[in-house]
């Protein structure tokens, strides 16, 4: 059975990028965007969505997806990674 489900949103690439250096190490797992999910995908033990922060909140694709999938979300463990803006250096 396929342990880790991962399910993210990436506009320009880098979401996808750390989820695919996850799936390198999180043993096995099956990562899809968002918008490709199935729902014979569901089997999977841990949860782990990953968006973009657009403008201060995830991804609205993100938190659409969390809205519809509730119940199924709420069945499981749950890692929710987000990739903010570094932080300036104070004299900047
Ligand atoms: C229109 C826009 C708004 C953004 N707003 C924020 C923000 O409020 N906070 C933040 O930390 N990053 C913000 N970002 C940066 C993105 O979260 C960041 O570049 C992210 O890595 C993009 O993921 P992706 O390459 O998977 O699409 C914003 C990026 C864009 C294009």
């Amino acid at each position: 059975m396929i342990h880790t489900c991962i399910l993210y949103v990436s506009r320009y690439g880098t979401t996808r990028d750390i989820v695919q250096a996850l799936a390198q190490v999180l043993g096995p797992t099956r990562a899809s965007p968002v918008a490709g999910f199935a729902p014979a995908a569901r089997a999977c033990e841990f949860v782990v969505i990953g968006t973009p922060i657009i403008r201060e909140v995830p991804d609205p694709h993100a938190t659409r997806f969390m809205e519809e999938n509730r119940d199924w979300l709420a069945e499981h463990k749950i890692a929710l990674r987000w990739k903010p803006l570094p932080t300036l250096p104070a004299h900047c």
